[in-house]
């Protein structure tokens, strides 16, 4: 277990909302470059860029238009190259986003298949079904809501399994498989350290694209094998991307946004031959409940511990509520960090949750960008609320995100209070918690052994450490006085929904 990965902190940057180098409004790989010392000092091992190619960002840049450059509101190439070198001095490692499901319907091979029925065979067209073909060929739906399914002028249909404006490739084409691996060489050329897969389970879909049968499948995601979703051809592509990957010096590495249906399914994407680690969804679904995280924790260091490969943790990325919203408090979201970052694997942090950011509620509708909004016609607020601009200097225009005060989306007022300028100063603060667990976090190891305990308490060890949650809505006696607690222990007592760290 000595690969760097396998015990790494690696922290999400969402490039748009992390630093604004320019002053547009939009974060970029400048602003980012001027924070890094803010990450090494934080103390994560790692850090995962979210898509910054060339994108009309009808879904924040998953939607890539050319996979070998820097859309200019981020930058340039030559940005990229000084910001990972530069990453690389401060010893951090940097892992990119790569979008192989789908393309933005402004890519080159989209536009040609769209001007030349000939040339689609690199995306799913297909007929209608019904009289003159207008109803689409099949039932799927689109994650983001809708039939899954788009007609073309001259009466076609093509799929998409998110926006229309994201068209999913046929990998079983050898174009797109030479392309992808040209893709990863590229960017490992360059230097980085690895590759966050985005949508790893929806490469291939089943023969003949049957019917799911089903309405509302959103709800069948994760629970369900879909035909177009985790079918088992999707292992191939993985096995050769290993190859390549090992190829490199260095150990690259690849993890996989994959939802399967069952712990044991998504092990199969981290089988010794296959990507290094797979997003553990189920933790951060999990609700704040001592017997559900147990049996989450349980389960997932069983299914790792069959394919040999290092159990991941996330409780926040930029699709989902901010975990101190969704779980109710502050108190809560630090308590669930130290449990987090106590567990043996590797912990994704996501950007202002070491802040304690709030998931953002009040952004007017005007504002929303996300086309989940859009496309429910704002039934579903969508995920614009986890992705407002970092606050990092209190007393500054737009919080010091960018130097001439533009944000992308509005920061509330109220973020003066969270920004990182005055946590810093605060040895208190989520920010010294976060960055005190981190620095501890290098001295223990080892499997993870349970403690007898009372009900809502999760209470285990590892080689030096033992770490008590306390979920309940009484106070625990504590024998001696913890390294590390998410909140004041006084009178030797564990408060109610904090979390303490003894190491020995
Ligand atoms: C998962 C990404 O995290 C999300 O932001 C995106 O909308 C979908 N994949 C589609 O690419």
């Amino acid at each position: 277990m000595n690969s760097w990965w396998q015990n790494a902190v690696i922290y999400e940057v969402y490039v748009r909302s992390f630093a604004d180098g320019d002053g547009d409004g939009d974060g970029d790989l400048c602003g980012l470059y001027d924070r890094l010392g803010y990450l090494a000092n934080l103390g994560v091992d790692a850090i995962w860029l979210t898509p910054f190619y060339p994108s009309p960002m009808v879904d924040g840049g998953y939607d890539v238009a050319d996979y070998r450059n820097v859309d200019p509101r981020f930058g340039t190439l030559a940005d990229f190259d000084a910001m990972l070198d530069r990453a690389h001095e401060l010893g951090l490692r940097v892992i990119i986003d790569i979008v192989p499901n789908h393309t933005s319907a402004s890519h080159p091979w989209f536009q040609e298949a769209l001007r030349n029925p000939a040339a689609r065979d690199r995306y799913l067209f297909r007929s209608g079904t019904g009289q003159d073909g207008v109803a689409p060929p099949n039932d799927w739906e689109s994650v983001f809501g809708g039939s899954a399914w788009t007609r073309v002028p001259d009466g076609q249909w093509y799929l998409h399994l998110f926006d229309p404006l994201q068209p999913d490739l046929n990998w079983r084409h050898p174009d797109i498989v030479v392309e992808f691996e040209s893709v990863l060489r590229f960017w490992l050329d360059r230097g980085v350290d690895g590759f966050r897969v985005d949508v790893a389970h929806g490469m291939v879909k089943a023969d003949g694209l049957p019917d799911v049968g089903h309405a509302r499948q959103i709800q069948l995601l994760g629970k369900n094998v879909l035909p177009y979703f985790d079918q088992d051809g999707v292992h191939e592509i993985y096995r050769t991307w290993r190859k390549i990957l090992d190829s490199y010096p260095g150990e690259r590495i690849a993890v996989a946004e994959a939802w399967a249906s069952t712990p044991s399914r998504l092990a199969r994407y981290v089988a010794a031959d296959e990507l290094h680690q797979a997003f553990n969804f189920d933790f951060l679904d999990a609700p704040w409940d001592a017997d559900t995280l147990h049996t989450v924790i349980e389960d997932s260091l069983d299914a790792m511990a069959l394919v040999d490969a290092p159990a991941t943790w996330v409780l926040s990325n930029h699709d989902k509520s901010r975990h101190r919203t969704r779980l109710g408090n502050l108190r809560r979201a630090r308590a669930a960090t130290l449990l987090m970052l106590a567990l043996p694997g590797a912990a994704y942090i996501y950007q202002g949750e070491e802040l304690g950011l709030p998931e953002v509620l009040t952004l007017p509708d005007v504002v929303r960008q996300d086309p989940v909004f859009r496309r429910s016609r704002g039934a579903e607020k969508g995920r614009d609320g986890c992705r407002v601009p970092l606050p990092w200097i209190a007393n500054a225009p737009a919080h010091g995100f960018s130097a001439r005060g533009r944000s992308w989306l509005p920061q509330p007022s109220e973020w003066a209070a969270l920004a990182a300028d005055q946590q810093m100063l605060n040895p208190t603060s989520t920010l010294s918690l976060y960055t005190e667990a981190l620095r501890l976090r290098r001295m223990f190891g080892g499997s993870l052994r349970w403690d007898l305990s009372e009900t809502d308490v999760l209470a285990f060890r590892r080689d030096g450490l033992r770490c008590i949650v306390n979920l309940g809505s009484t106070a625990i006696r504590l024998f001696e006085t913890p390294t590390l607690a998410s909140e004041a222990c006084t009178g030797g007592e564990l408060p109610p929904d904090a979390a303490a760290w003894f190491l020995r």
